[in-house]
């Protein structure tokens, strides 16, 4: 039970107890790569939102295909093919169950979230998006939730139209009624945003859009990795995410999608694994997920996602979620004590994900991201892959620092003071 004393150094943002029940120091066992030293410091990765690191039981899971049964899938009658085949499969359920899908067939492994959402442009799209239809979106969409149904909209002569931001970089629901509406034909947007963290209302705007028959896609490249997400819950019909932001290998995705959709769609990629009869005039498809995984997929790193999706079962999401929560508000209430400071997205922690934007001042993010490099912080600084979003919080680039669950108070101690560092060098003061 938590004591009132406690639960007031939370709201102040205090840095005592901000685990959210992980065990922290036992999980940062598992990422040896914090111990390298860079300049002579520990690393603190703070560039999560980009990339996460890996667990030793995922790398571990991927040496011992490449070790003790490195064979192609589906294909061979031989043990090491058999073995290759049942855990690259058994991949496709851990991670159904991770997202609680209906069934593993629903589960498509990509490359990554931008060709998990082409998939859907490219299949879905071409199929069912004609002149005068609408694809509402949002401006805060990260460019591979952008361009793909913009050189759609191009192709088709369809609309495209946008949920825009409040102040506090929330979506403007204002217009909900009016955006959604009878042309519209596919509402796709982020669950959380990258840059700001928001944390989107899926579940409202499914609602509308189902209401006027539009089917609804999730971009959970930045949410599956940090939250519980419950496809059946969110009520969407497509969710998209990649494996290497969440203790997975790269190289490797996820697209998640109804199977009476799915099955009705056409393929994506055409040739080996995704048929079942061809003559020289015609073929026809293999069952789900397979109709969409031509070729040899990328066999060492499904199976290194399977164990990711173990690895973060065991920690369990809730506490993973508690965790980040303690550690964003611990970093928002720090991060806001440094002078000159400017911070986007919402102000309370429960309300985004692990993730704080900022500026210095007028100091370029990327002068300002290689002083903290030399102070040993880690971060992003650009425009993350969301040009529009930036135009919109009138700044030409922010400089970003994302947790995950092995980051600590310490580290975000380490950025603050490279922040007041920053603030020397400047002779900001
Ligand atoms: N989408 C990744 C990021 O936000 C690359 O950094």
């Amino acid at each position: 039970m938590l004591d009132i004393q406690e639960l007031e150094n939370r709201e102040e943002g205090s840095r005592s107890d901000l685990s959210g029940g992980l065990d922290v120091a036992t999980i940062r066992q598992d990422f040896p790569i914090l111990e390298e030293l860079v300049n002579g410091k520990k690393v603190a990765y703070l560039d999560n939102g980009a990339s996460s690191l890996r667990p030793e039981p995922m790398i571990n899971a991927m040496l011992e295909y490449y070790h003790k049964y490195n064979a192609n899938i589906h294909r061979g009658v031989y043990r090491w093919s058999e073995d290759a085949t049942r855990h690259y499969e058994r991949a496709h359920v851990k991670v159904a169950k991770f997202i609680n899908a209906e069934s593993a067939k629903e589960v498509i492994f990509t490359r990554n979230t931008s060709e998990s959402l082409n998939l859907i442009a490219y299949s879905w799209g071409r199929a069912n998006i004609q002149a005068g239809d609408e694809i509402v979106s949002t401006v805060m969409e990260h460019h591979s939730n952008l361009v793909p149904w913009q050189v759609l909209a191009a192709e088709r002569g369809a609309k495209l139209r946008y949920f825009n931001i409040t102040s506090e970089g929330k979506l403007d629901l204002s217009q909900i009624d009016e955006l959604i509406n009878s042309k519209t034909k596919l509402v796709t947007l982020t669950h959380m945003s990258n840059v700001l963290g928001t944390i989107n209302p899926v579940e409202e705007i499914v609602k509308r859009a189902h209401a006027v028959g539009a089917v609804v896609v999730v971009d959970g490249a930045q949410s599956v990795p940090h939250v519980a997400v419950d496809v059946q819950a969110l009520g969407c019909d497509f969710l998209a995410f990649s494996g290497h932001k969440m203790c997975g290998p790269t190289g490797i995705g996820v697209l998640w999608g109804k199977k009476a959709i799915l099955e009705a769609m056409p393929p994506f990629l055409t040739g080996g694994d995704m048929i079942r009869d061809v003559t020289l005039e015609k073929s026809t498809w293999n069952d789900l997920p397979w109709k969409f995984e031509a070729g040899t997929p990328s066999i060492a790193e499904g199976i290194g996602l399977g164990a990711a999706v173990d690895y973060l079962q065991n920690l369990g999401m809730d506490k993973v979620r508690a965790h980040e929560i303690e550690l964003t508000r611990y970093a928002l209430a720090q991060i806001r004590e440094v002078p000159d400071i400017i911070i986007y997205g919402p102000r309370k922690a429960e309300e985004k994900g692990g993730i704080v934007s900022f500026n210095l001042a007028d100091i370029h993010p990327h002068d300002l991201a290689t002083i903290l490099d030399n102070e040993g912080v880690a971060v992003r600084a650009g425009h993350h892959c969301c040009q529009p979003l930036i135009e919109i919080l009138d700044t030409p680039a922010t400089t970003r620092a994302s947790f995950y669950i092995y980051n600590t108070p310490a580290e975000v101690d380490q950025l603050v003071e490279a922040l007041y560092k920053a603030r020397r060098i400047f002779k900001l003061s």
